[in-house]
């Protein structure tokens, strides 16, 4: 444990636990309203630009990008999707966002993202920390709450902030400070998870599918022209080093039945599980907990990072009003604010995937019920709208 008493404090308006996209934006924003932060990273740099996530930005979100961002590759690096494929009784069902709302979305991974934020933020001379381990946040009631942790030479880090901001993630040491405990709040799993793999082979498909079929489901997504990424309905308990590369074509060629998948090396497998949270609490005074810390979706749909995006951009104007204009109407109603979309999301990562996948319990009246419910959105505008309105994103505040 860190001594607070003996060790230099460093002073700060606002501490924010965790760079992944929500903090580094956060960053971004507070600085543009005169507000100093010093974000600190349990990972390295090379840890946070290396790992693997999902690969989907909703129209708000890579405008906001490119707002924030002259640099960003989102156009670049990144494609525009105008569409998925519902895929379903052997055949495809496309679904096209522009004539249907107006949006679309872009094919750029979050690793890309982060890349192009933290070239952003270093840039920028942001107070930017790796390797810091953040051993406790104290909110004593004063105004003045304090993270005490480890730098990554070991020497103890005290940090005196106006607000601090759990940015870490679904393991976050923020949580407990604002909820009560580290569970604190709506909870759901699921009978299944996404066996994934990164491969080397020209794409499959120029747009994403959903495929629900009677073996279960698969989502085939892309990269780049020489790298793929595809992921299969699994046991969640599944050991993604344990099927041979030959097991793992056969399981997906025989989820997307009528489509043939070009196939190449496997480069990389992991198994995503599947949970649905939301904290109980996303604020306790000076403390507020944003992104992956305060929920999670399952990927069904590549929610995720941006909801993490849209409670930044809430907080972030409530964090100006308070801390510039002394003025805490924003911050007191942050958290119904960022449920109100949260909850939007939950269900529509909800209904994504239990519409495309089975339970390891499902009957043939489940299957088939499914297939009435996938025909339900395919053959009506209206369904076909609610989807597209949720895919691509709603509005940000
Ligand atoms: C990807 C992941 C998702 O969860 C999704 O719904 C779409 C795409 C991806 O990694 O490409």
């Amino acid at each position: 444990m860190t001594d607070t008493t003996s060790t230099r404090t460093e002073r700060t308006r606002v501490a924010i636990v965790g760079a992944g996209p929500a903090g580094l934006i956060l960053s971004h924003l507070l600085a543009e309203a005169g507000i100093d932060s010093i974000v600190v990273d349990s990972r390295s740099r090379e840890q946070i630009e290396s790992t693997i996530r999902a690969g989907i930005l909703e129209q708000n979100t890579a405008d906001l990008l490119r707002r924030i961002d002259p640099a960003t590759r989102v156009d670049t690096v990144g494609h525009r999707h105008d569409g998925i494929e519902l895929w379903f009784g052997g055949e495809g069902h496309r679904i096209d966002f522009p004539s249907l709302v107006g949006r679309s979305v872009w094919l750029y991974p979050q690793h890309e993202v982060l890349k192009d934020l933290l070239a952003l933020r270093l840039g920028a001379g942001q107070d930017l920390r790796f390797g810091v381990t953040v051993e406790r946040v104290d909110d004593d009631g004063s105004g003045h709450p304090l993270v005490a942790g480890r730098n990554a030479d070991g020497s103890p880090l005290v940090i005196d902030a106006d607000f601090v901001v759990g940015a870490d993630g679904s393991r976050s040491v923020v949580r407990p400070v604002v909820t009560g405990s580290s569970a604190g709040g709506y909870f759901r799993e699921y009978p299944f998870a996404w066996f994934g793999i990164l491969c080397e082979a020209p794409p499959s498909s120029d747009e994403l599918i959903y495929s629900n079929s009677p073996e279960g489901f698969a989502l085939i997504s892309q990269r780049s022209p020489e790298v793929q990424r595809m992921y299969y309905q699994c046991d969640p308990t599944a050991d993604p080093a344990a099927p041979s590369d030959a097991e793992v074509w056969e399981a997906l060629q025989a989820r997307v039945p009528g489509t043939t998948l070009n196939e190449g090396p496997i480069i990389q497998r992991d198994v995503l599980r599947f949970r649905s949270f939301v904290a109980h609490e996303l604020r306790r005074d000076r403390v507020a907990l944003v992104g992956d810390a305060a929920h999670t979706v399952p990927p069904t749909g590549a929610k995720g990072m941006n909801l993490a995006i849209a409670d930044v951009v809430l907080l972030a104007e409530a964090l100006r009003a308070l801390l510039v204009e002394r003025d805490e109407r924003l911050i007191d109603g942050y958290a119904d604010r960022a449920l109100a979309r949260i909850w939007k999301a939950q269900h529509f990562s909800w209904w994504m995937t239990s519409m495309l996948h089975s339970t390891p319990d499902a009957s043939d009246f489940d299957h088939r019920r499914q297939l009435g419910e996938l025909r339900s959105v395919v053959e009506s505008e209206a369904g076909q709208t609610y989807l597209a309105e949720a895919y691509t994103g709603w509005p940000l505040a």
